[in-house]
């Protein structure tokens, strides 16, 4: 790889602790800490080429095993503007040619803006030059305004903390290889969103409950940093999952609500709980701004739950992750997407 020209992959990451709530939009600024698991199979690839005689950015997009084309106004104008921070950050006064691609299995319903603008930044750092770590990165990727990409600069287990400022980025709390942990992803809806998570996070404050379950937060990260660091699952799946409900509690009780769950997300809960209560499977249940469900396994119980949501009526697809490195350069020609 010569500077000029880099591609980089970057992963999706699954919270256990969310973000919900942005205490200060332009610097995306959250109220609470977060913590998530990266993960390994869910990953955005970006290729990035300086234009130095140029000023403009020629941009392609794609998922899964569609062709690059230009993608919709809005999107593009995320980029450009990311774009724009990681220039300034570099000095650099050129222009950019980028493509970018969502490598996620098909029918995921899992768009995701942390792996993409992870990916970005990494991607144009190094054709700058520039070679960020993790902790740099991750500040980087934050500006892009998906609060969550801070938490995709790392692999394993990672917290973002809520004090401090602009520089400030992500922290691994212990590597992907500490343990092996499953997310296996119900997807009962694959279509867009009809809320954006950044209209949610302007929401969230306008819940009754939102300041109570910042109360509740201390003690709960506590308890998932302890649980991580102990590898138990039977201490982590609880508060996970109570975790989640709360976020949907709070987006059902904006105002205006916002409700994200579809009759499956439910189908999916109630399968999980019936698989652990009567049948002894350790699985857990999250779920981010949308309706499918990620289930926190480990590697043994894996193939009853796939089989078992699987033969749900309700789910579309079960889509096996499970926890990993974080994002890399790539420097073999045949890596670049253009
Ligand atoms: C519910 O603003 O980071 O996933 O940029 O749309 O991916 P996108 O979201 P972002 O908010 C993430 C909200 C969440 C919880 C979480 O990942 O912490």
């Amino acid at each position: 790889m010569s500077a000029g020209k880099a591609t980089a992959v970057a992963p999706a990451n699954i919270a256990f602790v969310k973000y919900w709530g942005t205490r200060d939009e332009e610097r995306t600024l959250p109220y609470n800490p977060s913590i998530s698991m990266t993960l390994a199979r869910c990953v955005s690839r970006c290729t990035v080429e300086l234009r130095p005689e140029g000023s403009d950015l020629e941009l392609l997009f794609g998922e899964g095993s569609a062709g690059l084309a230009p993608p919709s106004p809005e999107f593009a104008r995320g980029v450009e503007r990311h774009l724009g921070r990681l220039a300034e950050w570099a000095g650099y006064r050129g222009g950019f040619r980028v493509a970018a691609r969502n490598e996620f299995p098909t029918g995921a319903g899992l768009a995701s803006s942390a792996s993409g603008f992870t990916a970005l930044a990494l991607a144009a750092a190094a054709a700058l030059g520039r070679e960020p770590g993790p902790e740099e990165l991750s500040a980087l990727a934050r500006r892009s305004g998906s609060g969550s990409a801070a938490r995709s600069a790392w692999g394993g287990y990672v917290e973002w903390p809520a004090a401090g400022g602009d520089g400030e980025g992500a922290a691994q709390l212990a590597a992907a290889a500490h343990w092996d942990l499953r997310d296996l992803v119900a997807v009962v809806d694959a279509s867009p969103k009809g809320v954006s998570s950044r209209a949610g996070h302007r929401l969230a404050p306008t819940s009754p409950y939102f300041e109570r379950r910042l109360a509740l937060l201390a003690a709960r990260l506590e308890r998932v940093r302890g649980a991580i660091a102990a590898r138990s699952l039977a201490e982590l799946g609880p508060v996970v999952e109570e975790e989640a409900i709360d976020l949907h509690l709070i987006a059902m009780s904006s105002r205006p609500p916002v409700y994200y769950w579809r009759p499956g997300t439910l189908a999916v809960l109630a399968e999980a709980r019936r698989l652990r209560d009567a049948e002894g499977v350790a699985v857990w249940a999250t779920i981010d701004a949308g309706p499918n469900v990620h289930l926190i396994c480990e590697p043994a119980a894996e193939a009853a739950v796939a089989a078992r949501m699987t033969a749900l009526p309700e789910v579309v697809a079960v889509l096996r992750d499970g926890v990993g490195g974080g994002p890399r350069v790539l420097r073999g020609a045949e890596d670049h997407l253009i």
